[in-house]
């Protein structure tokens, strides 16, 4: 099989500064064969030389429409919109367009324009032999949040108005600054307090909910003081007082039909004076699914503007929602290490699959075609493709 070249291609979506391969995972994937062309990007958080040192091959800035068609192209987000033009190329990223999101048709039609070589394997439903995700960002977009969340009551507890909101927050350049300015806030917290904070995280023991509990962990929060909450503790049926006698509460289910809420307008208010809870971060920000068990709030934040504040409120502090949807972002550096990690053995697996399918490009397949070799992960990825594209209207 001739080397396959893979074509790490720049990232256009404001504030992104992951990236799909990193300088380890691309030296990796060149000690096993391949070679890596990776376009220059100013605001990936590595820098090109890195790539360069590992024997990457530098290309012109946002140049892979011109890739030769037989390299797969590899990214995380979005394409520029506004743009309808064919994608012959095999891409892998996240195209957020299998779940009928807003312009779904618009977006995969792009890749049917582009058949017979075209072909898109979508990043969010490559999975193991157990149908879970290969590589994922939950465990980083909870850690973050949590951070975010210690960030906001810092600046909450003891501050009133505008002096008690948290202002714009920037990527930090790795965890350890990150975990190192929030344990630098714990004292002024604690003092403000009167006591030692307290969390509560709901889906403890998912990615998100484990990278939290690890955040408070290491921001100095007490083992005791973190509530640690899944399936088990919320099966009694919400609103939960608990969730309003913690400091900060972090939600991080992955919500998948109606749930009594954990929280609402009435809970807060039956609590009064005595209501603890001053920051909700929301990670799962289902913020517009009409089964949000969080109904405080309607929008979503943003690294400007990370907390919205709760309507209503009569009696006790005042209250914010952090409901910002790309949490890794705040750790562009680990949260990329361990999803290009996690991605690499499927990624070692590509040459084969992409040689199966060569034959016969073009041709439909489907899950049931795709074997048990570990390159079934993109033939899956592929029948996924093809039923998506039966979807579009013709
Ligand atoms: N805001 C962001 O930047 C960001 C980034 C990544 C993921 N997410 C979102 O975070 C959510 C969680 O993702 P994940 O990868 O951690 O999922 P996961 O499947 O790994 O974990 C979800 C956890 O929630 C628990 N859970 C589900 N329903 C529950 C309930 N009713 N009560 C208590 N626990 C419940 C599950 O048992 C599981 O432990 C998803 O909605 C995902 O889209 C947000």
């Amino acid at each position: 099989m001739a080397p396959l070249n893979l074509w790490l291609r720049c990232e256009t979506k404001e504030f992104e500064h992951r990236s799909a391969l990193t300088p380890s995972t691309a030296k990796k994937l060149i000690d096993a064969g391949f070679t890596i062309t990776v376009e220059r990007d100013p605001q990936r958080i590595f820098d090109d030389a890195e790539f360069e040192q590992v024997g990457c091959t530098l290309a012109e800035h946002n140049s892979w429409p011109n890739a030769p068609l037989s390299d797969p192209i590899i990214g995380l987000k979005e394409l520029p919109p506004n743009d309808t033009s064919p994608l012959p190329h095999t891409h892998i990223m996240f195209a957020h367009c299998y779940k009928q999101q807003g312009g779904w048709e618009e977006v995969l039609g792009r890749w049917k324009a582009g058949l017979p070589t075209a072909m898109l394997y979508d990043l969010e439903f490559l999975q193991d032999e157990r149908g879970r995700r290969v590589a994922a960002f939950g465990y980083h977009a909870g850690f973050a949040g949590a951070a975010v969340g210690a960030l906001a009551l810092a600046k909450q507890v003891g501050s009133e108005g505008e002096a008690a909101r948290l202002g714009e927050i920037k990527p930090y350049p790795n965890e350890g600054e990150l975990i190192k300015y929030v344990q630098g806030q714990m004292s002024a917290i604690e003092a403000k307090l009167g006591r030692k904070p307290r969390a509560l995280v709901i889906g403890a023991l998912g990615r998100c909910g484990r990278g939290a509990v690890d955040f408070f962990k290491a921001a100095g929060f007490e083992d005791d003081n973190i509530a640690k909450w899944d399936m088990a503790e919320t099966a009694k049926g919400g609103p939960f007082s608990e969730i309003l006698e913690a400091d900060v509460f972090v939600n991080c289910i992955y919500l998948t039909s109606k749930i009594p809420s954990f929280i609402s307008p009435e809970s807060i208010a039956a609590a009064g004076a005595s209501r603890n809870l001053r920051v909700v971060v929301d990670v799962s920000c289902d913020t517009t699914n009409p089964n949000n068990p969080i109904p405080i709030y309607s929008i979503n934040t943003t690294f400007d503007k990370p907390t919205v504040d709760v309507a209503g409120i009569k009696e006790g502090p005042p209250m914010t929602v952090v409901s910002i949807d790309h949490l890794p972002t705040l750790l562009p550096r680990e949260a990329s290490d361990a999803f290009s990690n996690d991605l690499l053995p499927s990624l070692l697996t590509l040459p084969q699959a992409l040689a199966e399918r060569e034959p016969r490009q073009g041709k439909p397949v489907q899950a049931s075609e795709a074997g048990t070799g570990p390159e079934r992960v993109w033939k899956e990825a592929e029948a996924l493709f093809w039923s998506k594209v039966a979807e579009l209207p013709q």
